[in-house]
């Protein structure tokens, strides 16, 4: 099941661009435990709106080393219910309920010295700001950071960066990329800024087409799939709209229904009993583990496991990029088996 929801108090509110807003979010202390994180993870929020409540991820624009509380950040989409709730609705001293911080999308730990080179579009700046400013405090890496916006007014934190590249300006490198004078990013340009720093450790969020152009770069520039990190921006399906748009859950022959499948979970390796029909993340759940888990709808990424032995099935695989199916990693709560071939999840891989 995923983690409770806590009530947080909006403890401050900074107006960051003309359609973006951060909100700083105070923590007390019996929750400081439950909301410790890592720079990159995102929180789950539960907003009321017309009568429904809606779920929506936003990750944190903070790091933990170099802020003193969470925040995120919120830029408005065009009719998007939520984003437009935060920034109209919520004022300083309300209460919002949050999920407690999860997400891969984070510095692989003996990566030694290694580069970080950090691709934001737009909003995606949010948790590619975060480890730039833990991987600078808390690291000697050199740190390249390609931030694309439509326009000189759509940058947002543009002054904390210029701060983090004055006091760092022998381990930072900033490019500031502008749609408005160059054009979207082409991949020629992507795999230009990625010259050099080829044995890097890449992280890349921003809008689709942006992360599409960048991981076909990767391809063009033979970058491995796995130095590289991707974190996609999508909302639910919100319960007024499942009906139209639910994909359908894939039929399960007799033949591909095994017993149990074999799990690695916090360093312990368990034999989770399977019935048909329930995803990898339903049975685990069900025979008494707590596998990492948010939206249980394949958006979110955060129940992301290594498949390295056996097939699947996913529903949904939304929170995925190509290059990750590639790899192996599956979305547990999307996931039922499809052969009888023994199946091993792993949710201690690092991704
Ligand atoms: C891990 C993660 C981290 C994220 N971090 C951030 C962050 O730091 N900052 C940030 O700003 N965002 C972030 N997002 C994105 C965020 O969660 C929301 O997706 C975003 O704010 C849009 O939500 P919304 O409710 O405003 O828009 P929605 O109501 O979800 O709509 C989005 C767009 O799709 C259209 N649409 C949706 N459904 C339909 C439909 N059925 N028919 C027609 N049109 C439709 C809407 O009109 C709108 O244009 C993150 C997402 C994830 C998964
Ligand atoms: S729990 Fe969100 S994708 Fe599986």
């Amino acid at each position: 099941m995923p983690a409770d929801f806590h009530t947080l108090e909006i403890a401050g509110i900074v107006q960051e661009t003309h359609d973006t807003r951060s909100f700083i979010l105070g923590v007390p202390q019996s929750l400081r435990e439950t909301f410790r994180y890592r720079a990159g993870q995102f929180l789950t929020f539960e907003v009321p709106w017309n009568g429904m409540q809606l779920r929506r991820c936003y990750s944190l624009s903070s790091a933990p080393e170099t802020d003193s509380w969470p925040k995120v950040t919120v830029k408005r989409v065009d009719e998007g219910r939520v984003s437009n709730w935060f920034n109209d609705e919520l004022d300083v001293g309300d209460s919002i309920l949050v999920q407690p911080p999860e997400g891969r999308f984070v510095l692989r730990s003996n990566e030694g010295d290694h580069g970080i080179v950090l691709f934001g579009g737009g909003s995606g700046i949010t948790p590619v700001l975060s480890i730039m400013k833990s991987a600078l405090r808390t690291t000697t890496r050199d740190v390249k950071l390609i931030y694309a916006n439509r326009d000189e007014r759509s940058i947002i934190f543009k002054d904390e960066i210029d701060i983090w590249h004055t006091e760092f300006p022998n381990r930072l490198e900033v490019v500031h990329h502008l749609d408005s004078g160059a054009g979207f990013m082409s991949v020629a340009d992507a795999q230009e800024h990625i010259r050099g720093w080829e044995d890097a450790e890449f992280f890349v969020c921003g809008p689709t087409g942006y992360m599409d152009t960048i991981e076909e770069a990767f391809k063009a520039s033979n970058i491995d799939v796995g130095q590289t990190k991707f974190e996609r921006f999508i909302s639910p399906i919100d319960p007024d709209r499942k009906d139209q748009t639910e994909a359908a859950v894939p039929e399960q022959s007799d033949g591909e229904i095994p017993e149990s499948f074999t799990m690695l979970l916090e360093g312990q390796s368990h034999q989770v009993p399977y019935e048909k029909g329930l995803t990898l993340l339903e049975s685990a759940v069900k025979a008494g583990h707590k596998p990492p888990s948010s939206c249980e709808d394949g958006y979110c990424g955060c129940c992301m496991a290594l498949l390295k032995s056996g097939q699947v099935k996913m529903t949904n695989h939304d929170a995925l990029e190509p290059s990750d199916i590639e790899r192996g990693w599956v979305l547990a709560c999307q996931s039922r088996p499809a052969s009888q071939e023994p199946i091993e999840l792993d949710f201690d891989a690092e991704y």
